[in-house]
């Protein structure tokens, strides 16, 4: 018997909560927008430099609220790619529960780059979950049947 299901995602400009409603419509559970309180700048320039600064200070954004982890048992988690990893909110969302023995099966939107390090870090950061191969999707051109070999694999 399957587990309950989170699909959890931030997105700063859209793709990636349009990826995680696609996912979500296949796989169900529950669906959960990361927010933080305090909004990024809605100018390019502004979050570009932001986000840059915040992955060298390892800073970890507060967030409006966390959904309550132990009520899940896998947890499809999606971020747009932010210098070359995952956006800043993922690293609050995953310091801010007891993601051990949970499965993780991580997604990203980018602008190009591919995953680059996000999946890995994800894996490095939480030592104790299960996670799974990532899906990495330019922008929010999801491919129908590659979206599903995916959750088929992993799910
Ligand atoms: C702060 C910031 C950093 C980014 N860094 C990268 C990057 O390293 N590699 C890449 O391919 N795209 C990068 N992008 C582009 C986003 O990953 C891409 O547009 C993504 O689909 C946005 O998802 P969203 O609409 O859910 O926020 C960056 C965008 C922002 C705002």
């Amino acid at each position: 018997m399957a587990g309950k299901v989170l699909v959890a995602y931030y997105s700063y400009s859209g793709n990636t909560k349009s990826v995680a409603e696609k996912i979500h419509s296949i796989v169900g559970g529950d669906l959960f927008e990361i927010k933080t309180v305090q909004k990024y700048p809605a100018n390019y320039n502004e979050v570009i430099n932001l986000a840059k600064k915040e992955k060298a200070e390892n800073y970890k954004p507060q967030l409006v609220e966390m959904p309550d982890i132990s009520a899940y048992d896998k947890i499809y988690l999606g971020s747009p790619v932010w210098w070359y990893t995952f956006a800043t909110p993922i690293k609050s969302f995953l310091a801010g529960a007891d993601f051990s023995g949970k499965v993780i099966i991580p997604f990203c939107t980018h602008g190009g780059g591919g995953a680059a390090e996000t999946f890995s870090d994800i894996k490095n950061f939480c030592p104790d979950s299960v996670v799974k191969t990532g899906y990495a999707i330019y922008e929010r051109s999801v491919k129908p049947s590659e979206m599903e070999n995916w959750i088929n694999g992993e799910a």
